[in-house]
């Protein structure tokens, strides 16, 4: 059987605590649960603006579960610092706008080479694997390869936003074309945002994907049937 690995992004856990800046839910009782229930990493993106998950909460999940942590961030020498600071596992470089309500599509990477290549270099230096955020375009996979990434995490966004409509169909064909030439450049692939229990499958299917990265749809779920059952059920789904 092929393994897709599933990263659980319990980002909205967060939101869900500072929304009343509590302790609770938990981060860590979260992360305990997502390894305990088939999720083969926790995915946390710690933005500029810490509107959800805080540096704390990286640290604590770090120490106090054994367990593979994949972050996201922006590239900024900020983030690098916390990223070194910290040791995750792996590293997805994202892009971050202050207003937007959630990742708005994939690096845009023109002109930012020598910026981008220090700081993959740094990461790659210090043990920890660093994937680009990039939408299904030749041009923005090759380039995160020239600079050094040694993964492409595919933005799913305009997929999922087609479920269901005629464009459905071409935004697979692209995330597939896409796939085959991260695979040629022999770089690990992973895709995500707005993969849900629906829409899951044909990404899962892709030739040589490595690894899913899903978080709201999860979490959602989650609120009806508990962390365990929702992980437990992608995971199946990605099978
Ligand atoms: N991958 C990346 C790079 C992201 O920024 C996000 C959102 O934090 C996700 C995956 C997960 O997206 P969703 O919450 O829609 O599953």
């Amino acid at each position: 059987m092929r393994h897709v690995k599933l990263g659980v992004n319990i980002d909205h856990v967060a939101t869900l605590r500072q929304a009343r800046g509590e302790k609770n839910p938990d981060t860590v009782e979260a992360a305990r649960v997502v390894y305990g229930s088939g999720g083969d990493m926790v995915v946390m993106h710690l933005r500029q603006d810490r509107r959800h998950i805080q540096d704390s909460d990286l640290e604590r999940v770090r120490h106090e579960v054994k367990g593979l942590i994949h972050l996201e961030m922006a590239a900024t020498a900020e983030m690098e610092k916390v990223a070194l600071k910290y040791k995750p596992d792996s590293v997805c470089l994202v892009p971050e706008g202050p207003r937007e309500l959630t990742t708005q599509g994939g690096m845009k990477l023109d002109g930012r080479k020598p910026e981008l290549e220090k700081i993959i270099k740094n990461l790659s230096g210090a043990g920890i694997e660093v994937s680009v955020f990039a939408d299904p375009e030749p041009g923005a996979i090759r380039a995160a390869h020239n600079m050094g990434a040694d993964a492409i995490e595919l933005c799913t966004s305009k997929y999922s936003e087609a479920w269901g409509k005629k464009l459905q169909a071409k935004e697979l064909e692209k995330l597939q074309l896409a796939g085959f030439l991260v695979k040629e450049l022999d770089m690990e692939l992973h895709a995500g945002h707005g993969l849900d229990y629906y829409n899951v499958a044909p990404v899962a299917r892709i030739e040589g994907m490595d690894c899913l990265n899903i978080g709201f749809s999860i979490i959602s779920r989650a609120v009806f049937v508990g962390l365990k059952t929702a992980v437990g059920e992608m995971k199946r789904l990605i099978q």
